[in-house]
């Protein structure tokens, strides 16, 4: 059985995420960015930081698929692309979790060829020590270390998205068995 603990609270992401809106609001002062979710990690950190911003934003999701089933990554595909029209128009794409960044690479270089004014990467947790690509995450929530993490949208195997908090798996030996 997956045995987990706590690593941030309800309430210490409820500060930290109203901290990245704020940020955002200042930073994007007198524009309207198209804001993407990507489906379906980060769909609780985006539902919490676009209503954290202040100035007029528009929304968008995608879903990408690596064919995950555990833990480990594999071949990337667009399972639903974004639909508005972002040409010149300044994004900024949420996710829940920059591991070895080869998710957002491949996403980035797809949006790349629509053409927006800007690009920026908004992601709830950065676990740096394991990239792999060259991604530049413009807002960060929290740097976590290597372990794996479930909650607050994040799965294991598909469960556990519907946490309220973030927590670590103690027993990482259990997954993947
Ligand atoms: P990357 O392509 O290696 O950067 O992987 C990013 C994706 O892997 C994230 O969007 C998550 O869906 C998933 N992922 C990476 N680490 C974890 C974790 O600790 N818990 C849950 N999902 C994770
Ligand atoms: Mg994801």
């Amino acid at each position: 059985m997956v045995k987990y603990k706590t690593v941030l609270t309800a309430k210490q992401i409820k500060k930290r995420v109203k901290e990245i809106g704020k940020q955002i609001s200042k930073d994007y002062e007198g524009k309207e960015p198209v804001i993407i979710c990507m489906l379906k990690g980060a769909v609780y950190f985006f539902a919490d930081l676009t209503k954290n911003i202040s100035i007029p934003i528009k929304i968008d999701f995608a879903r990408l698929s690596s064919y995950r089933n555990g833990t480990t990554s594999g071949v990337m595909e667009i399972i639903s692309n974004i639909t508005s029209n972002i040409e010149n128009k300044d994004i900024i794409i949420v996710e829940d979790i920059v591991d070895s960044g080869k998710t957002l690479a491949y996403f980035i270089k797809l949006m790349k060829e629509k053409n927006p004014s800007s690009i920026r990467i908004c992601a709830f947790l950065d676990k740096k020590e394991r990239r792999e690509v060259d991604i530049k995450v413009d807002y960060v929530g929290f740097d976590i270390p290597c372990g794996f993490v479930i909650g607050y949208g994040m799965d294991y195997a598909e469960k556990f998205r519907e946490l309220p908090y973030l927590a670590e798996i103690i027993n990482p030996e259990e997954l993947d068995k």
